[in-house]
């Protein structure tokens, strides 16, 4: 079989290189190349650790950071040669290094590819962290925008999609506010979780080198809010925990998951049924075929990108639970879906605030809707509470009202007084008064409630948290 010459992680010990497949089987410089800037700030804060513990000279340092910031640039410029003989990001850039000055032989001092992987991907948490908590912030301020301009409009709020009460359309956008308010502080929390140094752990048992830790940390920004540094306690921990991939995937899939039902709320909205919002032409496809039709595609496909999310979840707990301690190679599959989780979720959020800006809502298909009088039956059985009735037995009587109207052929709000007060004898005279959507909602204003002046302070609130 034919093999190649021999890489960087092999030399004394091996007398061939890997095969050609094993090669094309076991490279992952295709996906992990995005990690090169965390690589090569990694390899930088080192190479200045090793200088400042006299491990290596000062001008051995200085050479290094050179040759790392010519590969910088090489990267950016697009000049540079990824090869998958080089297996990795890692030996890559060590490669290329090594070519360019001969200090670099000093440089995988005390270090290994476990640490420092896992010093990549925790500045890399750091970073796709930060974006998705910038895009989310613009998306909970779309969110905002839409709700202080819906504020007047009233729509049926669903159980079992099924016309439950009435609520305002602003309240039903802060609904998604909470949710997409709590993934952004999810995302504060894995930001805060990746923010530890493993640099110094080694392959697994750290090293008889004197390093400093903590200069290392401090250097590359894991540092608590004192600024005073963070290196992982357990040096086998450090290479063999993959926890921060799951909760970092998890809160994408969340998000998700999130971004997936405003989603379908927004495709039941569009149809000719409901009618209440026309989705933006520009997130919207016509069929091949039927030249009538305007498909919500943008929010299927949001509907879609859930379940991918979800699936990269799956895929990292499988691939970590059955693992011994420490590092296995089967570790190196835990980036495409972290990666594809991160790239995901960005262009979701941007998608679904375009769709947020974009929609057109028609207040009065929503106010129809809303005006339906069984809508308010919960607020008669209210009614008959403040006379004293008990709820059980006003929720029996106001059910009787209904199965009447049914029967009648009428609406709740129109079965005659007389015909009304025979199924109910303690129906208050001024029972019609209820129907009234406006004065109906008015009255649920206590906190969390969807009437306008509590909604109207939910906003405020939005603002102020959002203009910090
Ligand atoms: N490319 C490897 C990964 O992503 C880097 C660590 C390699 N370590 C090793 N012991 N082979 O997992």
């Amino acid at each position: 079989m034919a093999t190649t010459s021999k890489s960087t992680s092999q030399s004394g010990r091996f007398t061939t290189g890997p095969s050609a497949l094993m090669l094309r089987f076991s490279e992952s410089v295709s996906f992990d190349s995005r990690l090169a800037v965390y690589d090569i700030a990694g390899s930088k804060a080192h190479a200045a650790m090793l200088a400042h513990t006299g491990i290596i000279t000062a001008e051995e340092r200085d050479a290094i950071h050179c040759g790392l910031d010519t590969i910088l640039a090489e990267i950016a410029a697009g000049n540079f040669i990824w090869s998958i003989e080089q297996e990795d990001v890692h030996m890559n850039i060590e490669a290329r290094l090594t070519a360019l000055v001969p200090a670099a032989a000093k440089l995988h001092t005390a270090r290994s590819r476990n640490d420092q992987v896992a010093t990549d991907m925790r500045l890399f948490f750091k970073d796709a962290c930060s974006q998705i908590e910038t895009r989310l912030t613009a998306l909970l301020r779309t969110l905002v925008a839409r709700a202080e301009k819906d504020q007047s409009i009233i729509i049926p709020g669903y159980t079992h999609l099924q016309r439950a009460q009435p609520v305002s359309l602003a309240h039903h956008w802060l609904a998604y506010a909470e949710m997409f308010g709590r993934d952004l502080e999810r995302f504060a929390v894995v930001r805060d979780h990746a923010n530890w140094s493993p640099l110094g752990s080694g392959a697994l048992a750290g090293t008889t080198l004197p390093i400093d830790r903590e200069f290392t940390a401090k250097a590359l920004g894991f540092v608590d809010v004192q600024g005073c540094p963070r290196v992982t306690p357990n040096s086998l921990d450090a290479v063999a925990d993959r926890d921060t991939f799951v909760e970092f995937a998890t809160a994408c899939a969340l998000v998700g998951t999130h971004a997936s039902r405003v989603s379908e709320d927004l495709i039941l909205w569009s149809t000719a049924e409901f009618g209440f919002a026309t989705l933006p032409e520009a997130f919207t496809t016509g069929s091949s075929l039927m030249p009538q039709k305007k498909n919500p595609d943008a929010c299927e496909l949001l509907r879609g990108k859930a379940a991918r999310l979800q699936g990269h979840v799956t895929m990292l707990l499988t691939l970590t639970k059955g693992l011994p301690l420490t590092y296995n190679r089967d570790l190196q599959e835990d980036k495409p879906p972290v990666f594809d989780a991160f790239d995901q979720t960005l262009i979701c959020l941007e998608v679904l605030e375009a769709v947020m800006a974009g929609l057109v809502i028609h207040a009065t298909r929503c106010e129809a809707a809303a005006s339906d009088p069984n809508l308010l039956a919960t607020d008669l059985a209210d009614l008959l509470v403040q006379s004293g009735m008990p709820f059980r037995d006003a929720h029996h009587a106001v059910g009787a009202l209904v199965k009447l109207s049914e029967t009648q052929g009428c609406a709740l709000d129109a079965i005659p007084d007389d015909a009304a007060q025979l199924a109910v004898p303690r129906l208050p005279a001024n029972w019609k008064s209820v129907f009234n959507l406006r004065s109906a909602l008015a009255k649920r204003n206590n906190s969390g409630m969807p009437g306008p002046k509590a909604v109207a302070d939910a906003i405020l609130r939005w603002k102020a948290n959002l203009s910090e």
